[in-house]
């Protein structure tokens, strides 16, 4: 496979997940990111396993088909290999990163990998869509839409969980996350994010999700989110929360 001439984020966190599926120019993006700011391993490494604990909570709940928005990698633990009964469509803008997603789920008849811009849904593959969430807006469905608020301005988010939140059927899940301001203190590791990143305090977080209501669990640092034990000794870089569209 070609490999990328520019560094991707998903592709980064593959780096610092200890996988096999990144480029020389991520590893080097990712090494220089450390410089500035510190290491990243342990942080991501708990953003995954808030992945897996949020995933498993929506299949536990009886939602056996997933959506998923800026998807990166799908490997280390993500949506299909946490929720290894349901089936899985994994989306993303990046062209390197999607074919190296269908790439890697090629063997998979559970799991597939298309376009999809998460501020407009009618770009996904509709036949892809029906395969792989079958019954999308009539039965409950699990949305993930991890690592992509902080690429998002809060009019665009706040629209396309609306959005998403009218086309999913009453019942589903909404897993979500977004950056704190933790890189404040390191400027040259923020301006490395560009112009389009995005900080959040909690606070100003809670009125994007609209409609969806958040569980009891709350929008919490996600190294705390139902975390059985003591959380991950990292620093609270990323919040996260589990929404719900009630059954009516
Ligand atoms: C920080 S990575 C997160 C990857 C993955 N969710 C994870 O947690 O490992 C952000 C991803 O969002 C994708 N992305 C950026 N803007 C997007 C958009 N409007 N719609 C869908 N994906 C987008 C990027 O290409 C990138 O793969």
């Amino acid at each position: 496979m070609a490999e990328a001439d520019q560094p991707s984020t998903a592709r980064m966190i593959d780096f610092w997940l200890g996988g096999e599926h990144h480029f020389p120019v991520d590893v080097a993006a990712a090494r220089a990111f450390e410089t500035a700011y510190g290491p990243c391993a342990a942080i991501f490494r708990s953003l995954r396993d808030f992945l897996g604990r949020v995933v498993r909570s929506i299949a536990d709940a009886g939602a056996d088909g997933f959506l998923v928005f800026g998807a990166g990698v799908p490997a280390q633990g993500n949506v299909h290999e946490v929720a290894s009964e349901a089936t899985v469509l994994y989306t993303d803008v990046d062209p390197v990163t999607i074919r190296l997603g269908q790439r890697l789920l090629a063997a998979s008849d559970r799991a597939g990998y298309g376009f999809g811009d998460a501020t407009d849904l009618g770009t996904i593959d509709p036949a892809q869509l029906h395969r792989f969430v079958p019954g999308w807006g009539r039965r409950p469905v699990g949305v993930v839409f991890l690592g992509l608020a902080a690429f998002l301005d809060d009019a665009t988010l706040a629209r396309t969980l609306d959005e998403l939140y009218e086309a999913t059927a009453p019942g589903s899940f909404l897993a979500i996350d977004f950056d704190s301001e933790e890189l404040t203190g390191y400027p040259e590791a923020l301006a490395m994010m560009g112009p389009a990143f995005r900080m959040r305090p909690p606070a100003a977080f809670a009125p994007l999700l609209g409609r969806w209501q958040p569980t009891a669990d709350g929008i919490v640092p996600v190294a705390e989110w139902r975390v059985a034990g003591r959380p991950a000794a990292v620093p609270d870089a990323f919040y996260g929360a589990l929404a719900t569209k009630p059954a009516s």
